[in-house]
């Protein structure tokens, strides 16, 4: 484990693999690292059997006090039942530090999270599924585990879960994962908590991108919790006019141009930033058009946080990881969507950049000079 660093298993995780023994398992029960390859599924025995329980490998790391995982019911075949899956975080003598229940209708999903005292290393992670309801078969139902991290938790990671952002550990989007920014973030921002400060987040409500319609701003809402005094700005190719939310203005704007970044500047008293984070499109060329234009509008020493910086979803470009590598390696900002003289200014006034994966996606923490 690298700090700030979760211990996951997902799609996206590559190699790693966690082995895991099981016991009253029937012929339906798929185990990773058996013949079987995909995900962790458990299928109940009948409401009389002792349940399919598993057990994983242990896990020793000592600043782990915390471990989320989602749960989906399968939707086909349909079936009434209601089931019901226990996880406990055990000693390797069976002593349960944390455990938890959580009931699933056919087709649900759903995270779980336990919290445990850190330093009782080595543990486990046990997990059955049994019956919550049992209306009758011949279809019972399974459960499948679809994903699973271990990490040392914190409070924006507490807030981030409750208020709905997937930069926590339990919230998803689509096939994807939770991001764990958290781990990267807490660090960095905690010695900013009792502050007065600009703060701007591009990008407000993942939802939205679903239906249409924008209806809440999870993270603006966890910042608001952890920074009681910064003034907060979003900005939104959607309206957020409703969002009513102390100290808190929002803009309607498309980052990818220059002119709706100059307006909403001009329409918030120009402020300069302590922190902007860039969770918009996530398009490399959006990012890197924001990075040009709003960099000069951070604080001396002011944190520009760009989210999801190696996705290339349209045009052959480079990503923003690319471009910021290539800062690191040979002190030149390069990218065709930032004009020769805001890269240089760039390149003057850039203090550090640094490069986390806490889990599936990189985020680039950008450091401006104090002076
Ligand atoms: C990933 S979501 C933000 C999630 C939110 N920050 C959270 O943590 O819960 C992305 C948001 O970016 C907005 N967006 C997409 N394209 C944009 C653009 N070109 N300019 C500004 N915002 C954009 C979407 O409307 C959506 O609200």
């Amino acid at each position: 484990l690298q700090k700030g660093r979760a211990v996951s298993r997902h799609a996206g995780a590559g190699q790693q693999r966690f082995n895991v023994r099981g016991e009253h398992l029937n012929a339906w029960c798929v185990i990773p690292g058996s013949p079987f390859a995909g995900d962790l599924v458990l299928l109940p025995n009948g409401p009389e059997d002792p349940p399919p329980a598993v057990r994983f490998a242990h896990l020793d790391v000592a600043e782990i006090d915390a471990v989320s995982a989602l749960f989906v019911s399968a939707s086909n075949p349909q079936h009434a039942n209601r089931l019901s899956v226990r996880m406990a975080v055990e000693t390797p003598r069976g002593e349960v530090l944390a455990q938890q229940r959580l009931e699933l209708d056919c087709d649900q999903r759903a995270p779980l999270t336990l919290r445990f005292p850190a330093g009782r290393t080595p543990l486990r992670l046990a997990l059955e599924v049994a019956f919550a309801h049992f209306e009758g078969g011949p279809v019972f139902g399974s459960v499948r585990m679809r994903y699973l991290a271990a990490y040392a938790d914190n409070e924006l990671m507490r807030l981030f879960n409750a208020a709905g952002s997937d930069k926590g550990s339990e919230v998803y989007w689509g096939e994807g994962v939770p991001h764990l920014y958290a781990l990267a973030y807490e660090p960095l921002l905690e010695p900013l908590r009792n502050e007065q400060f600009d703060l701007l987040e591009i990008g407000l409500d993942t939802a939205s991108q679903h239906t249409g319609a924008p209806t809440d701003a999870p993270s603006l809402r966890a910042w608001r919790e952890f920074f009681p005094h910064a003034r907060l700005h979003g900005y939104d190719i959607n309206d957020f006019g409703f969002l009513g939310m102390p100290d808190a203005r929002t803009f309607q704007g498309d980052q990818s141009d220059p002119d709706d970044l100059s307006r909403f500047l001009e329409a918030h008293d120009n402020p300069a930033f302590r922190i902007i984070i860039d969770d918009g499109s996530h398009v490399p060329a959006h990012q890197q058009t924001s990075l040009a234009h709003l960099f000069e509008h951070l604080t001396p020493g002011g944190l520009y946080l760009i989210e999801d910086i190696s996705w290339q979803p349209f045009e052959q470009s480079p990503t923003t990881g690319e471009v910021l590598r290539g800062f690191l390696e040979h002190g030149r900002i390069e990218s065709p969507f930032i004009a020769a003289p805001q890269a240089r200014r760039l390149e003057e006034t850039i203090d550090s950049v640094s490069i986390h994966r806490p889990n599936d996606s990189e985020v680039a923490v950008i450091r401006k000079r104090s002076t």
